[in-house]
């Protein structure tokens, strides 16, 4: 394997071990960010027997809500051999594939009824080619499914938005300051994911249609959920009724206020056929 992915594969290396603890476990909005591709793809008509494939699986924690909700062919494909330990454990029926997406040259059978991308593209370089590689492993008329943080977040762009939602926020970070603390603890050690960055969502759908894709639709979402994403936990009976809230908020209104500027988008594509 190219030696471009080592700092990648290290990264997650130490990533592997508290990912499920953190994101999952312990904080509420991961979990709903997931809730809501499983909400686009059933309106985009995936039905329970299409396989899918999650590029950039992780901890497979995504295949393993599929598989609860009754879909059967899951595989999962992730550069990390620490993460697909833990992805392997939690779905012991799905296929997994250990390589880079960049790095793909087999078709497994005719290819994917659906590939999901979730967190997953803004970890990645060569975006270009992911998209040629993805576009490859679909059947015709398959769907891709990406949901990534938008670099055009108006919270990353305005200085004074950023200091009105840090306002806005204080009392829930004083109120949930130890669990904040011993949440960020073990994240010390991880070393940067060096392809890290947010993704320009006009540009990433552009490199998808140039790859071929047929955009079917962009949504922008959690412009203040993303805010309070890393705030809100659990095992707090006031943050879940408090997450419940900036939710309906974000829906009802935020998002479409945004437009652009909301904290994630999902993009939902098609391969021709
Ligand atoms: C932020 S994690 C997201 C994991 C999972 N999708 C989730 O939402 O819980 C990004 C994942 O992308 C994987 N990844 C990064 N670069 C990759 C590449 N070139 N090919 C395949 N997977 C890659 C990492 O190993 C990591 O598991």
């Amino acid at each position: 394997m190219n030696s471009q992915y080592a700092g990648e594969i290290e990264s997650e290396r130490f990533q592997a071990n508290i990912y499920i603890d953190t994101y999952y476990n312990r904080l509420l909005a991961y979990e709903g960010y997931k809730n809501e591709v499983v909400q686009l793809m059933e309106d985009a008509g995936v039905v329970k027997k299409d396989s899918i494939l999650d590029v950039g699986c992780g901890t497979g924690w995504f295949l393993s809500l599929l598989k609860r909700q009754g879909w059967i062919e899951l595989n999962g494909l992730d550069i990390s051999p620490d993460m697909l330990v833990i992805a392997r454990e939690m779905n012991p029926s799905a296929t997994f594939y250990e390589t880079p997406i960049q790095e793909i040259s087999d078709l497994p059978g005719e290819g994917y009824d659906v590939i999901t991308c979730l967190g997953t593209l803004h970890h990645m370089s060569d975006i270009k080619m992911v998209a040629e590689k993805l576009f490859f492993l679909l059947k015709p008329g398959g769907k891709l499914i990406v949901h990534e943080p938008n670099e055009d977040w108006f919270y990353e762009r305005s200085r004074l938005w950023r200091t009105i939602m840090k306002l806005f926020y204080a009392p829930l970070r004083i109120k949930n300051h130890f669990r904040i603390k011993a949440l960020r603890e073990p994240w010390k050690e991880v070393p940067p994911s060096p392809h890290h960055k947010d993704i320009h969502v006009d540009e990433l759908a552009a490199t998808l249609q140039h790859a071929g894709f047929r955009l079917v639709q962009t949504e922008y979402k959690n412009t203040l959920t993303r805010v309070l994403e890393g705030m809100l936990f659990r095992n707090s009976v006031f943050d879940r009724q408090l997450y419940r809230f900036i939710c309906a908020m974000d829906r009802l209104f935020l998002d479409k206020l945004a437009g652009k500027r909301g904290g994630a988008a999902i993009l939902y594509l098609q391969r021709p056929e």
